[in-house]
């Protein structure tokens, strides 16, 4: 991966029209800023407005899900192809909300991420424990088991990129310690050696300092990626790390 890497995930935040007077902001905040790849996923009606706003630009558009069949009786779902087709890079799959929402298992985070990578698409995908597996010593052998069966179906795959979200730092302004960051994602590259983001109330002030770890290699923004300046701050202060 050339740089560090800051994907701003949305989540169900921002639809077609606000989500393209945010992308045209941070296209002209960020023009110029060297050191960081950046990637934003919207929610998928905002998808191909924020494509056409960023054309040109090399900040990377990724949707939140995807389906792991081609096509089918599956409703409500996405097709690897159909985001293809809209030009999307990649997509997030298996992220915490979907594990505790909506049934994800690993199986189907594994499932998702092989049928993307299939198409061609980039992958960040999510693994992290809850308060109750941390506090009960269980981090390193969720993260083993979790990373364990993407790397299964889907092996050292070029296109794949992990994301180590502690589920109770998830929007709670707990952000895991360098420390606890760095000694988990050690762990996660012992089963699959691919570049890992930390996600978890990822802000300005903590961006050098967390991806600044020696298995960090970029993050996963919620809450501070909906804003212009956070967003930016959090891509200028990655872009300072050597
Ligand atoms: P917050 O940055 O709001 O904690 O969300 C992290 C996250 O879930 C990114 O996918």
């Amino acid at each position: 991966m050339p740089g560090v890497l800051i994907a701003g995930n949305w989540k169900m935040f921002k639809g077609p029209g606000e989500a393209v007077t945010f992308a045209a902001a941070l296209r002209d905040r960020v023009a110029g800023l060297d050191g960081v790849d950046i990637a934003v996923c919207p929610p998928y009606p905002a998808l191909a407005p924020v494509l056409r706003t960023l054309d040109g630009t090399s900040i990377a558009v990724y949707a939140q899900n995807v389906h792991w069949e081609a096509e089918g009786a599956y409703t409500g779902e996405v097709a690897a192809s159909m985001l293809h087709e809209l030009g999307v890079a990649g997509a997030i799959v298996g992220h915490s909300e979907r594990r505790q929402l909506f049934g994800e298992t690993d199986e189907t985070t594994a499932a998702r991420a092989a049928a993307a990578l299939a198409e061609g698409l980039r992958v960040i995908a999510c693994v992290g424990e809850t308060a109750e597996e941390r506090d009960a010593g269980q981090t390193e052998e969720v993260v083993r088991r979790q990373t364990g069966a993407i790397a299964d179906v889907v092996g050292l795959h070029e296109g794949l990129v992990l994301a180590y979200e502690p589920v109770w730092a998830i929007g709670t302004g707990k952000t895991a310690t360098p420390a606890m960051a760095q000694d988990a994602h050690a762990a996660i590259r012992s089963v699959l050696d691919v570049p890992i983001l930390y996600g978890g109330s990822v802000k300005p002030d903590n961006t050098e300092e967390l991806c600044g770890q020696p298995d960090v290699d970029g993050a996963l923004v919620g809450g501070a990626s909906l804003v212009v300046d956070s967003f930016a701050a959090i891509c200028e202060a990655a872009a300072r790390i050597p």
